[in-house]
């Protein structure tokens, strides 16, 4: 694609507030000068929006006031007027019930602060999982220049010589505990080597997953997805991010010109090559639905399907992001689906032209952590979505987190109503299950937790572990952590709470989960299952006041993206009406 700069000067959104005489004009200029800004600075020329998720309690996030100021000095240096805004930050490891309830949230309050304020252009300084995406959907229903800088990952966590992985590590840690091979005071300890420095989690977890699809959709400079935290490069990364904004902004370079259908066609089998998150899958079809991008689930099976996961990091694999970066991160990975014909090489990016310019040059210096292609991690690894009369809108898995022995199973389900459930029997070694039952856990999805939570992948009994099972089929339409592993089927949709096949399955049914032919079926008759859900009934109406009863009544499903019905679509950035 051959993108048009817009003529350059021309007047911008931002003199609408600072560029006359009027008394209204004085108002909006005269209040901000107290910050002891010189009057030239509202001259024309573009005012840009560094929209920071920093949060005390988005520890993930915790470092971007200093990244800010890096931004800010590019902005400065290109001529732009910067001016940092606080937006919602929904931090993955302290909200409850889930970060996820909030994403529409944030992704509300970002658009509304874009479109009411006076700014040109925006930086996203984004990093925790939902940060991401919350921003990058607001700025989509605007329509205003925006580009993403990422706070980078941390550090690699070790612990007694062995990698310690954020999240994954937490996982197998209490798995461990649970099968009686860790102690306590070990887990404890593992726990000051997890984090050691600033930044998201160091895995391929969903933090890192939406710093690549930023990159891959061409939203973020080149480059930008892997740099650590403390990283000097992460630094210049965002000072040349403000530099580039101002740019943007004067040719008009806009998200929609940049997340058209074929970028997010690329960012689909980036997500395979890299192991990504499975949370990408509902992240992307939100943020495609603000585009007005027709994305949906067949599209991830159909793009996903041929793709290997290249990438040799956990929870698929082996390395953390750190090694990723040194290996030459996303870039390595572009080029490599490019040769191998698997990207739309002149996709637009912020950077004013085709995505294959910016990788075409990239260099491998790590083939054991990015991986030749026909030396692959897993060979097919795009997100499978599967279909069936137990997911008649669909239900994903990762294969490259999977066991390979349990993709094809038909084994006897063993149900959990709800997580409280779950947690209050999982334990009991009087619970009728072994290793080749399924797990089925209901009301987890948008509405029946509420916010989709990442507990999918259940822990396994403790009376399996012990005998030194690792992996069971799970199913739920429940989402799980970017660095979680395992053969999970998740985001089953329709959902159990509103009258999904998922909430007839009874214990003792038996399932049939068939990756390689993409189906999920519950073994009962179709009478018998028409019989089930007409009998059926919510277990309740739902909340009556409240953002929870808002979300709620307006949550979409899973394989839509689970975006709230009113927001979809861009409203661009006209000011309803001047309120002086
Ligand atoms: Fe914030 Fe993982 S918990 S990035």
């Amino acid at each position: 694609m051959t993108f048009q700069p817009a003529e350059w000067p021309r007047k911008l959104r931002s003199q609408e507030w600072y560029g006359g005489t009027s008394r209204d004009n004085i108002y909006h200029r005269g209040w901000l000068k107290n910050q002891g800004y010189p009057h030239d600075l509202f001259d024309g020329r573009p005012v840009i929006g560094i929209l920071n998720t920093w949060s005390d309690l988005t520890p993930c996030n915790g470092h971007l006031r200093e990244l800010a100021e890096k931004v800010k000095a590019g902005i400065w240096e290109a001529g732009g007027f910067p001016l940092e805004v606080p937006v919602f930050s929904a931090s993955e490891n302290t909200f409850r019930p889930t970060a996820m309830m909030y994403r529409n949230l944030a992704a509300m309050a970002v658009e509304e602060t874009m479109r009411a304020q006076p700014i040109d252009g925006a930086v996203l300084l984004v990093g925790c999982d939902k940060t991401t995406p919350s921003l990058m959907m607001g700025a989509a229903s605007t329509d205003i220049p925006s580009i993403v800088v990422t706070g980078g990952p941390m550090l690699n966590g070790w612990f007694r010589g062995e990698r310690v992985g954020s999240g994954t590590a937490l996982w197998q840690m209490s798995e461990d505990i649970k099968a009686g091979k860790m102690s306590q005071e070990d887990f404890l300890e593992a726990e000051q080597a997890m984090s050691r420095s600033s930044g998201t989690c160091n895995t391929m977890g969903t933090a890192s997953t939406m710093a690549s699809m930023a990159e891959a959709l061409g939203m973020a400079l080149s480059g930008n997805a892997a740099i650590p935290a403390v990283d000097a490069r992460r630094r210049v990364m965002a000072q040349l991010t403000g530099r580039r904004i101002v740019q943007m902004v004067k040719d008009d370079l806009k998200p929609s010109d940049v997340m058209t259908k074929e970028a997010f066609e690329n960012a689909i089998r980036v997500n395979g090559a890299i192991g990504g998150s499975t949370n990408a899958v509902v992240h992307m079809l939100a943020m495609a639905g603000r585009c007005g991008v027709d994305l949906t689930l067949d599209d991830w099976d159909r793009l996903g399907r041929e793709v290997p996961t290249i990438v040799n990091m956990m929870p698929s694999g082996k390395y953390l992001m750190e090694e990723f970066f040194y290996a030459g991160g996303l870039p390595v990975v572009l080029k490599r689906l490019g040769e191998a014909g698997m990207l739309h090489r002149d996709a637009l990016t912020v950077s004013g032209g085709g995505i294959w310019d910016e990788v075409k040059d990239a260099q491998n210096w790590n083939e054991d952590v990015i991986r030749p292609v026909d030396k692959p991690l897993t060979e097919k690894g795009g997100i499978a979505v599967l279909k069936g009369n137990l997911a008649p809108k669909g239900a994903v898995l990762k294969p490259s987190a999977a066991t390979p022995a349990l993709m094809q199973h038909r084994g006897r389900a063993v149900v959990f109503e709800d997580i409280d459930d779950y947690k209050a029997r999982i334990n009991d070694d009087a619970l009728d299950i072994d290793e080749t039952c399924v797990m089925v856990m209901k009301n987890c999805g948008p509405k029946g937790y509420p916010g989709m939570a990442e507990v999918g992948n259940m822990g396994l009994p403790p009376k399996v572990l012990k005998k030194g099972i690792t992996d069971m089929v799970r199913i739920s339409d429940a989402r799980m952590s970017g660095t979680a592993y395992g053969t999970v089927v998740l985001h089953t949709a329709p959902e159990a709470a509103v009258g999904g096949p998922l909430a007839v399955v009874r214990t003792g049914d038996m399932i049939e989960l068939d990756v390689p032919n993409r189906k999920l079926h519950l073994d009962v008759s179709d009478a018998e299952l028409a019989d089930r859900l007409a009998a059926w009934t919510p277990a309740t109406d739902g909340p009556d006041s409240g953002y929870t009863k808002l979300f709620h009544d307006h949550v979409e499903g899973a394989d839509t993206g689970a975006d709230f019905d009113f927001l979809k679509g861009c409203r661009g950035n006209e000011v309803p009406r001047d309120s002086h």
